[in-house]
């Protein structure tokens, strides 16, 4: 940064080529904090909508950052525990979307001062820049959706009223096991929403049978705290469905989700469910990424967006605006404050070299633009190995 200048990644949609250039230094809006931003995180989201742009016009990308609070709008409430030099977290959307708003990849951004969550001491900068995003959106699928108890209090009334047809999802707390499968147990995703269904056992008392899908090197991870798998496939396997099918014979599943939504995913995963059993997907139907023919019922998408609470045009669709995804975020956020180190683990990062002049080069080349399918990493140096149950975080 020099004077009211700073460095930022910026996307030009015409030709969808990302360059480091100088702009103004934002300000905050009445309800914002000005954050100075340490650590940023990679979200396969970012290179996709660099390379199918939504934006028209030039904008700040990236979605997921962690730093300190530099400045705080004018009203923002005197009651609140942030104050200038804290270290907070959170996400913006950026070039995934038509709205005008930038992104999170520059030296400094603004985001409304309850977005945020406040990092423990026992977390780094780095692990807390993995954090906002994934954890939101198993958050949103596990607790918000498909109604699982929260360790935390949230408007679920207005939520409901919202979406009348998530009131099924919600199942009560039974003296059986319920049982949930997750398909992309090691992305990142999948490793918070196994963590939020531990979380919402111990508020509950509720017990749960939790079975995955994962590669066969992440098996003896995912089966140790604080995931606690009890069975896991390798969907490497063609037969990894059947597999479960023996595994819980009759019984079936009466949650699953669905971390990776391509191809034959999401019927595979569909054929699962018991009775009455409900799904949540990372990736619309009508985005194309994943097709099916017969569903027992309909998965239930959603995008973490929604908890920014602004109208979002995306995917060729507008997600409303909604007032009870906003109060979930923020909720869930004020929770992690204090939950994130202790109740919920973040997960593994690998801390890239360089920094944000080598995010498009290095870290959007391991993400590819697209399908995970089509992730292909041909490059020898140590730290573009393939990405495996861990974020991607660049230091500023
Ligand atoms: N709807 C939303 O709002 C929203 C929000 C965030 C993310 N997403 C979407 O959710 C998906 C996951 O995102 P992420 O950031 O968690 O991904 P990620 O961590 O980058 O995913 C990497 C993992 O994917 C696993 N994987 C790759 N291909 C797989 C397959 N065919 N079946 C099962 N696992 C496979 C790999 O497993 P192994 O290493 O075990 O092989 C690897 O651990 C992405 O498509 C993303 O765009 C949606």
């Amino acid at each position: 940064m020099s004077g009211t200048n700073m460095n930022a990644l910026v996307l030009d949609p015409a030709t969808r080529i990302v360059t480091l250039e100088t702009i103004s230094l934002p300000s905050p809006g009445p309800f914002e904090l000005l954050v100075r931003a340490e650590a940023i995180s990679l979200n396969p989201i970012d290179p996709l909508y660099v390379q199918h742009p939504l934006a028209t016009t030039k904008r700040t990308i990236g979605s997921d950052f962690a730093g300190t609070v530099v400045s705080l709008g004018n009203a923002v409430p005197k009651s609140t525990s942030i104050s200038i030099g804290d270290r907070v977290s959170g996400f913006l959307q950026g070039a995934c979307s038509v709205n005008e708003r930038p992104g999170a990849f520059s030296e400094y951004l603004v985001i409304p001062w309850d977005l945020v969550w406040k990092i423990p001491e026992s977390v780094s900068i780095e692990q807390a820049a993995g954090v906002s995003l994934v954890a939101l959106t198993a958050a949103q699928s596990i607790f918000y959706r498909l109604g699982l108890r929260t360790p935390f209090e949230y408007d679920e009334e207005t939520a409901l009223a919202e979406h009348p047809e998530w009131a099924n999802n919600r199942k009560g707390t039974h003296a059986e096991p319920i049982n949930v499968f997750i398909y992309g147990s090691s992305t990142a995703v999948g490793l918070f929403a196994a963590q939020m269904i531990r979380v919402s056992a111990k508020v509950t008392g509720q017990k749960f049978r939790l079975f995955g899908a994962a590669s066969k090197a992440r098996w003896e991870m995912l089966k140790a705290e604080p995931y606690g798998y009890e069975h896991l496939v390798d969907y490497r396997d063609d037969g990894w469905a059947e597999r479960v099918v023996e595994l819980t014979g009759s019984e079936r599943m009466h949650y699953a989700y669905d971390c990776i939504s391509e191809g034959s995913s999401v019927e595979k995963v569909s054929s699962l469910l018991a009775g009455g059993g409900k799904a949540a997907i990372v990736r619309s139907r009508a985005g194309g990424a994943w097709t099916a023919g017969h569903l027992p019922v309909e998965p239930i998408y959603g995008a973490v967006w929604e908890g920014l609470g602004e109208e979002v045009e995306y995917q060729g669709f507008t997600i409303p605006r909604s007032p009870a995804a906003r109060d979930f975020a923020v909720q869930f956020y004020r929770w992690l404050s204090s939950a994130v180190g202790s109740a919920i683990k973040p997960v593994p990062i690998r801390l890239m070299p360089g920094g944000l002049e080598k995010v498009v080069q290095d870290g959007f080349h391991l993400l590819g633009s697209g399908k995970m399918e089509d992730r292909d990493v041909t490059r020898a140096e140590e730290w573009m190995r393939p990405v495996s149950a861990e974020k991607l975080v660049y230091k500023l």
